[in-house]
């Protein structure tokens, strides 16, 4: 939600002017929204602001950001929040004097209240935005004659809500101060050139040594200089340097017309550096957490509750551990249930997800161990927890989740795997043949990826006609399918609906008429019977059916599917990670033939940082 950067660079230590620097690293972070953008540069004691509505390739090519030189420099790409997308709403937002600039990502709960009292003191504002007032208040500071450093914290102690900041204080050419409270924010340490961020991809292109700032935190940069500080104790910043082994290949589209398209086709390495990035000490505590616990509590948002609840259903039917899962920001449901004898999953691609956040705090407080999944490391919810499982997927940029998604289901699955053994639920053998089917996972979605590619991109036309569909499957192919009509949802704009394929006839089937799509997760374990079942009542109604069905049952559904994507047959414990690409290129390529950018779907942003 929002992007921020903000960069201090020595003189001609920059290749190029700092505005098309500034440019090209927001370029990175419009996953985070892209409805106005904006620039600041520090010049000779005043700063310049160049912003506008729009993405930032049009914006740019209004404004010329490109154009723009200076040593120390910050940009914004914006999701509303308050204010609707307009001009003047466009961060950066200054002062009355144009002396002071900020960014903002996060809302400010009593801007209301600081608003007023500023008004009052002759401040005049140009947006509706909460951020405007953070400008207003420094300068307020300023006139009382606080030094640039003491202005900012002053203005911070008067802040309360949820908020990612970084000021350019004209006076001070060459510094940037940030603050973080809950959003997210990154610095990254170059060679006489340092950044601060919403994210580490931003500026992987000049360096890979990062700081994570924790809540609290606040300090400034300088080309040479990075100083952090809590609660007015400055912080040891060797101890918290970080080498990330992420690539800048890695945050470009590689020749894909799209990011998604390259992240699903990214997913076999993305499992493979997962799997070779298991640390058998963090899943042995893991699993010893586990064994002591009364209960298992499984939280997550969007397509990480998905991955949750195929998680749930190896846990419960395969292991008869007493195990929920629930959307985060419905935590309180349990509230009352949870204590310490119980151990809560929270699974979080970003590990910044506010709503998975505070659902970890009310559970730790509730004496719960904490056990997180994440695919950032350092990020807020791994550090919150008492232990951790990272995903190895490589930065995600597309705003639908789709390697982080199978890769989460690789670390559920070997958790749940290693789980069984250590219980005695599954004898060793059973767990090293289940481990081997696991190593060849990476090959098994390569063909898949290579088989249906062609046949979904035809189907795709015909999906981009329809307006709505079901997802049906059973068991774990419940959830499967959930994130199937997710992905279709959220880029394609069409209307999808999952539910277990045994409930039509208790209402959903009301709706389906001739041609009406229904995509079907068939899996290779015993529900496949009960699906030909459904499938058949379908076809009764003339409905439009799309099949995924192992190989070993194609003969027995082709005739009545109208199309059929032929699946591997495999244990169906990990038949989610395969299912789930046809049905993520079906919505990329539904998206594409729509006309939509499926990188960047309305309304949405990839980390969602307000609850
Ligand atoms: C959907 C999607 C979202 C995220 C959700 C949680 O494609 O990406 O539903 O899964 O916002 O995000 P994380 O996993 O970062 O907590």
């Amino acid at each position: 939600m929002c992007g921020i950067i903000g960069i201090t660079s020595l003189p001609n230590n920059l290749r190029e002017p700092i505005g098309k620097v500034v440019r090209r690293c927001l370029e990175r972070l419009e996953y985070r929204g892209y409805d106005s953008v904006g620039i600041a540069v520090i010049k000779n004691n005043y700063i310049e602001v160049r912003k506008g509505k729009g993405k930032i390739s049009e914006v740019n090519s209004r404004l010329n950001f490109d154009g723009v030189d200076g040593t120390t420099a910050m940009g914004h790409t914006r999701w509303a929040t308050h204010g609707k997308p307009s001009d003047d709403n466009s961060h950066p937002h200054t002062d009355c004097s144009g002396t002071v600039a900020v960014i903002h990502n996060g809302i400010i709960s009593n801007f209301l209240e600081l608003k007023e009292e500023l008004i009052k003191k002759g401040h005049v504002f140009k947006s509706e935005t909460d951020t405007e007032i953070v400008a207003h208040l420094i300068e307020e500071y300023l006139k009382l004659g606080y030094r640039p450093f003491d202005a900012f914290k002053a203005a911070l102690s008067k802040l309360r809500g949820a908020y990612a900041f970084v000021v350019a204080i004209a006076q001070e050419p060459n510094r940037l101060y940030f603050a973080r409270n809950t959003s997210p924010l990154v610095i990254g340490i170059g060679n006489g050139t340092n950044f601060v961020a919403s994210d580490i991809p931003a500026f992987l292109e000049y360096t890979n040594t990062v700081i994570v700032l924790r809540d609290g935190e606040y300090g400034y940069i300088e080309p040479g200089k990075v100083y952090i500080e809590r609660n007015g104790v400055p912080i040891n910043i060797e101890e918290r340097i970080r080498l990330i082994s992420w690539t800048p290949e890695m945050a470009s589209k590689e020749g894909y017309p799209h990011f998604m398209l390259k992240e699903i086709h990214e997913q076999p390495l993305a499992i493979n550096s997962t799997l070779a990035g298991i640390e058998e000490g963090a899943f042995n505590k893991v699993v010893n957490a586990i064994l002591d616990s009364r209960k298992i509590l499984i939280i997550g948002a969007g397509t990480s509750y998905h991955a949750g609840l195929v998680g749930d259903y190896l846990l419960t039917s395969m292991l008869g551990l007493d195990t929920h899962t629930l959307i985060s920001s419905e935590y309180r449901k349990y509230l009352n249930a949870v204590n310490d004898g119980d151990t809560v999953i929270a699974i979080s691609q970003s590990g910044e997800t506010i709503d998975t956040l505070v659902a970890v705090r009310a559970f730790k407080e509730r004496g719960a161990k904490i056990i997180a999944i994440s695919n950032v490391i350092d990020s807020a919810i791994p550090r919150e927890s008492n232990y951790v499982l990272y995903t190895r997927a490589g930065p995600e940029i597309g705003v639908a989740a789709t390697k982080t998604f199978t890769t989460q289901l690789t670390v559920l699955t070997i958790l749940a795997l290693k789980i069984g053994v250590a219980t005695g639920k599954l004898t060793t053998n059973e767990y090293r043949s289940a481990m081997d089917m696991i190593g060849k996972i990476p090959g098994l979605l390569q063909n898949v990826i290579t088989k249906t590619e062609g046949k979904v991109k035809a189907l795709s036309e015909h999906m981009s006609k329809k307006q709505s569909a079901y997802y049906l499957g059973r068991g774990i192919g419940v959830p499967l399918s959930m994130e199937g009509a997710l992905k279709l949802k959220e880029i394609a704009y069409i209307h999808a609906e999952a539910y277990p394929a045994g409930e039509s006839k208790h209402g959903p089937i009301a709706l389906v008429e001739e041609n009406y799509p229904v995509v079907f997760s068939i899996l290779d374990d015993d529900n496949a019977d009960a699906m030909l079942g459904n499938v058949m009542e379908m076809k009764a109604r003339d409905a439009y059916i799309i099949g995924l069905v192992p190989d070993k049952y194609v003969g027995k559904f082709r005739e009545l599917l109208n199309v059929t994507l032929e699946m591997p047959s495999i244990d169906y414990r990990v038949a989610p990670v395969i299912y789930i690409v046809p049905m993520q290129l079906l919505a990329y390529y539904t998206a594409v033939a729509r006309g939509y950018d499926p990188d960047k779907p309305r309304n949405l942003a990839k980390t969602v940082t307000v609850e």
